[in-house]
């Protein structure tokens, strides 16, 4: 898809189709746009108007009115935004994305976007803006016959322009806003299709060669270490469950460095990288979960879509991107329920359960990642269903000790509208993971599961700030919502673009 600013008028020339968005005016009455009322007035007689009259639409949330009309503007969308003081930047997505698939289903290919006047800021709603018409349009045919693939699975809009007054006042900061929003969406959309790609496809030789890639294409810095050189390290945690897979292990450490002068901050973003999770030997025997597992790798995925999202806006930071990617199999090489394995901190863990693996390839990324000498460190993982069942699909869990970073954290995902919810790391529950042969087991009870999971890694982490993002609820959606379509949906990699954003703008601020 294309994306073009422009300062309105409403048509320059022929336009397919042009869509307003209508806040609702209160006590039931509904003001149409003002660009669209005098249009209505002049060329339509009033067509307008009476039509949204009869339809009832009154500019409220997910709803919207089609319209075929004549003269410059041949078919009209009105998408309702709700009470314009209460608008979000999520919101706003949200409405951008039910007006572009009004748009698709009336075969629109061209787009005229007027943006609305809000109290929200008007570069940051650009990028909203246009972070929602690229992520609504993104089909992935990859694995369909081309025929099925066109006929059902085809984006019809193909050009979208956004209306913005005084753009020409403040064009560079609108062509940047326009520029992070390609950015993350390109992220995202590598990570969707990371994650959508079935294990037998993006194997953990598949996640090594996409960070090559991006190696190349943007002038990062790569690093794989394979068995060998993850056993020098004295990785335990991680080979212990790759031992059962046929696919060699890859331990994926990507490196982005400013061009010119010192970085004003080294961070670093881990990525659980479970290509597949069979559950081990401790099996997954529910069919519908265990065939889900090929998303195992969401987290892996969010963070190497990252890398591209940062690479190509170069932020005057210094990122470590973390993976170390395997698949949890069984064979006679699989480590058993009770194995004891040692972590690369020394730490001993007594495996009590083979289906809490990611805890253990993160165990050694995470000591991984502290040796850098970062600042602080994230990590991204789909860790546990009790995470889904305590906040629900939409909703990633977030664990840190560190109140700044918990802030940060919130106003990243306040900015990119994906959403996280705090949850405690109660020291007292890691009693539960305490055992009679190690220094702890790899679970606990049944109960409070992604809090024990989480208090499991912080064991891996000494000193530096570190937060965890238990995101197995939001990797993935049954059904289109918003601007994201049914399957992957590239969780994660927003809020990380936003996060390294906002400490590089809060260390320098210019
Ligand atoms: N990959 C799963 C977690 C998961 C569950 C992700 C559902 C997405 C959807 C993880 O490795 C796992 O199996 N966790 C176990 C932990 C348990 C054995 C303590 C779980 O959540 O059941
Ligand atoms: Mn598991
Ligand atoms: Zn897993």
């Amino acid at each position: 898809m294309q994306l073009h600013l422009s300062e309105p008028p409403l048509t320059q020339g022929e336009c397919a189709l042009v869509y307003c968005f209508a806040a609702s005016g209160g006590n039931g009455r509904f003001p149409l746009p003002p660009e669209i009322a005098s249009w209505d007035e002049k060329v339509w007689s009033g067509l307008v108007a009476e039509t949204v009259q009869e339809q009832g639409f009154q500019g409220k949330p997910n709803s919207s009115v089609a319209l075929r009309l004549t003269g410059e503007i041949r078919k009209l969308v009105l998408v309702g935004l709700g009470d314009p003081a209460a608008l979000t930047l999520e919101a706003l997505r949200r409405a951008t994305a039910n007006g572009l698939r009004q748009a698709h289903s009336l075969k629109a290919k061209q787009v005229m976007l007027s943006l609305p006047e809000t109290g929200l800021d008007r570069v940051r709603v650009v990028q909203a803006v246009a972070e929602a018409c690229l992520l609504v349009a993104h089909r992935d045919n990859r694995f369909k016959s081309s025929a099925k693939g066109e006929e059902e699975n085809s984006f019809s809009v193909q050009e979208v322009t956004l209306l913005v007054p005084g753009l020409a006042q403040d064009r560079p900061n609108y062509e940047a806003a326009l520029q992070r929003a390609i950015e993350m969406a390109a992220g995202t959309i590598l990570a969707r299709e990371l994650v959508a790609a079935p294990a037998n496809i993006v194997t953990p030789l598949a996640l090594a060669d996409t960070a090559r890639q991006l190696a190349q294409e943007y002038g990062l810095e790569v690093e794989i270490l394979g068995q060998e050189e993850c056993e020098a390290l004295g990785m335990g945690a991680f080979l212990g469950v790759a031992k059962a897979s046929d696919l060699p292990p890859q331990f994926i450490h990507l490196t982005y460095k400013p061009a010119q002068g010192d970085p004003v901050t080294k961070l670093a973003l881990v990525g659980k990288g479970l290509t597949f999770d069979s559950g081990g030997l401790n099996i997954k025997t529910d069919s519908r979960s265990i065939a889900m597992m090929k998303t195992d790798m969401g987290g892996a995925a969010a963070v190497l879509g990252a890398a591209r999202a940062l690479a190509a806006l170069k932020p005057q930071v210094e990122l470590h991107f973390i993976v170390a990617a395997t698949e949890n199999m069984i064979s006679g090489h699989a480590i058993h329920p009770g194995d004891i394995l040692t972590a690369s901190n020394q730490k001993t863990i007594e495996v009590n359960n083979t289906d809490a693996e990611g805890r253990l390839t993160l165990a050694d990324a995470l000591v991984f990642a502290e040796k850098l000498g970062v600042d602080a460190i994230l990590d991204l993982a789909t860790l546990t269903g009790a995470c889904v069942i305590a906040l629900g699909e939409e909703i990633a869990g977030l664990f840190t000790p560190d109140e700044t970073l918990a802030q940060e954290l919130q106003q990243a995902a306040n900015l990119s509208g994906e959403k996280i919810w705090r949850l405690p790391l109660e020291e007292g529950y890691f009693e539960g993971l305490s055992s009679i042969v190690a220094d702890m087991k790899n679970t606990g009870p049944r109960s409070g599961g992604s809090i024990t999971a989480a208090l499991f890694l912080k064991q891996f982490v000494e000193k530096t700030p570190w937060a965890h993002l238990d995101i197995a609820g939001p990797v993935w959606t049954e059904k289109d919502a918003g601007y994201n379509n049914k399957g992957a949906t590239g969780y994660g990699v927003r809020t990380l673009v936003e996060w390294v954003l906002g400490r590089q703008a809060a260390a320098a601020p210019s």
